[in-house]
């Protein structure tokens, strides 16, 4: 079962839906993020990246932009969405791209992608190296709350064109799992079923900022994305960590 592949047609129509449009997204990591801590930021390298529509804003906003992920996919959509072509193939929990940045993103609970801890150990690691001294990181995750929220009971359906989008979240060991069902109507008016799966997993906000804190990060703010103050009912939570030493 793949993971992404088909998907990626409908994620950027559900994901940023009316209970979630991204222009508001947009202000708030150009705006309440990047201007207010960064104000003098050029270059950002956007990690997990995917979509395009967060990089061609960055670009609009006249940011220099360097996009990585880890799905060829991915790249390639991207590529023929932006005319920017600063895009490199790799996983965020091991690279090296022999330069430094002003700010690392890591947007919209990609970060969660990363199923052990160990792993996000290794990304905190690689934005450390990749970041200059004193300049930023932000990343956001989906809480431990929202998962087991998501978990329980839930089933989102969507339509678009003449496909229907069926969306699962189960409970596995030590992660969590999406179930995409996709119906997907073929030439000959049958609908095909396209499933596929999707690992995510959070981790305790107490431990990340440990860690983030171990690994010689400053951890200037933690932001409710959707209520401003974090509290044990947040679902999507930023960090925004600088880098304090060399
Ligand atoms: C939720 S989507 C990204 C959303 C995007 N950041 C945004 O704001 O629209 C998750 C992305 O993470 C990428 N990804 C998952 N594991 C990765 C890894 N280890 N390294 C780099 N990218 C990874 C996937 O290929 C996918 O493009």
């Amino acid at each position: 079962m793949k993971t992404y592949n088909v998907f990626l047609d409908y994620y950027d129509k559900i994901v940023r839906s009316v209970n979630n449009p991204i222009e508001e997204e947009l202000d708030f990591l150009i705006n309440d993020c990047l201007k207010k801590y960064l104000p003098n930021a050029h270059s950002i390298l956007e990690t997990a990246c995917w979509t395009w529509v967060i990089a061609r804003e960055l670009i609009a906003n006249w940011y220099k932009v360097t996009w990585l992920d880890i799905s060829e996919e991915m790249l390639e959509k991207a590529k023929e969405n932006i005319w920017e072509k600063n895009i490199v193939l790799w996983d965020m929990t091991n690279f090296d791209l022999k330069t430094n940045f002003d700010s690392i993103l890591c947007n919209y609970n990609s970060i969660c992608h990363l199923l052990s801890w160990q792993e996000w150990q290794n990304f905190f690691d690689m934005s450390f190296k990749h970041l200059k001294t004193w300049w930023i990181l932000i990343f956001d995750i989906n809480t431990i709350f929202e998962f087991e929220n998501i978990t329980r009971d839930f089933a989102q359906f969507y339509n678009y064109w003449d496909d229907t989008v069926c969306l699962e979240m189960f409970k596995q060991n030590w992660y969590y799992e999406w179930l995409v069902k996709i119906f997907k109507k073929s030439k000959d008016n049958k609908y095909d079923l396209i499933e596929e799966i999707i690992k995510e997993n959070s981790f305790e906000i107490n431990k990340i900022k440990k860690q983030l804190k171990e690994k010689w990060f400053e951890i200037l703010d933690i932001i409710d994305y959707h209520y401003k103050e974090v509290n044990e009912n947040s679902e999507r939570v930023y960090f925004i960590c600088k880098k304090i030493i060399n």
